[in-house]
């Protein structure tokens, strides 16, 4: 393992579309999760929940669902990165309520907040609240991307794909919304840097 600084992690990462078949170790997924599980959240929620694929058969049938990527297929791990939609609201009430308990929030901002939600709750249809859990997701999926490269594995997030078919694999109804798909594997491949744009075309 090789502990590389956040800076050298996010220079050193490629999106990897070409892996080797060795087998990704137990313990590398946990730490993997461990990265996930300390991602910030609003309200504490931590909406994320992760589905690890090894079977080549469902690795199959989500390269399929990602409009037919196959490398997707030859990563000997997918990870299917998840939003809890059922439980993101009473968990950000709770989330919201342990923060004021402990005084890191005002409890007038837990007032608004709880309200807030209470209101989500009567009003808001699941296509509504989805993109806002999605937001807290990404940065979970983000931790584990980053962490990979510490264990010389390398990812490539998949937003390219047909949700209703990757929920149909796994029986999920609309209580999981899938966020991103996530090959994981020891890199068959050392792409060169991509493009990015300047500082100052990023400026407004
Ligand atoms: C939200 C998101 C969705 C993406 N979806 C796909 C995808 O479906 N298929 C794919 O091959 N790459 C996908 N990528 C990878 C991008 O193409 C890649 O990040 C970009 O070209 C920059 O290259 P780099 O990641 O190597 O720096 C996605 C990246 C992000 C962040």
């Amino acid at each position: 393992m090789t502990m590389l600084t956040t800076k050298e992690a996010m220079e050193a990462r490629r999106s990897i579309r070409k892996f080797r078949p060795d087998a990704v170790p137990d313990e590398c997924i946990r730490e993997l999760l461990e990265s996930a599980r300390m991602a910030p959240s609003g309200c504490n929620a931590q909406p994320w929940r992760f589905k690890i694929v090894r079977e080549p058969a469902i690795r199959r049938l989500l390269a399929d669902a990602a409009h037919g990527q196959t490398f997707i297929a030859d990563a000997p791990v997918v990870i299917v990165c998840c939003a809890d939609i059922g439980g993101y609201l009473d968990g950000t009430v709770s989330g919201i309520q342990d923060l004021g308990r402990i005084g890191a929030v005002e409890n007038r901002i837990v007032e608004i907040l709880v309200d807030r939600v209470r209101q989500m709750k009567t009003s808001c249809t699941v296509e509504e609240i989805g993109p806002r859990i999605a937001a807290n997701v990404v940065i979970a999926i983000e931790h584990i991307v980053l962490r990979a490269l510490d264990f010389g594995l390398g990812t490539c997030w998949i937003r390219l794909l047909d949700e209703q078919r990757v929920k149909k694999i796994f029986g999920w109804d609309e209580k999981i919304m899938v966020v991103a798909l996530l090959p994981l594997g020891y890199p068959a491949e050392s792409p060169s840097a991509r493009k990015r744009m300047s500082i100052e075309e990023l400026l407004l």
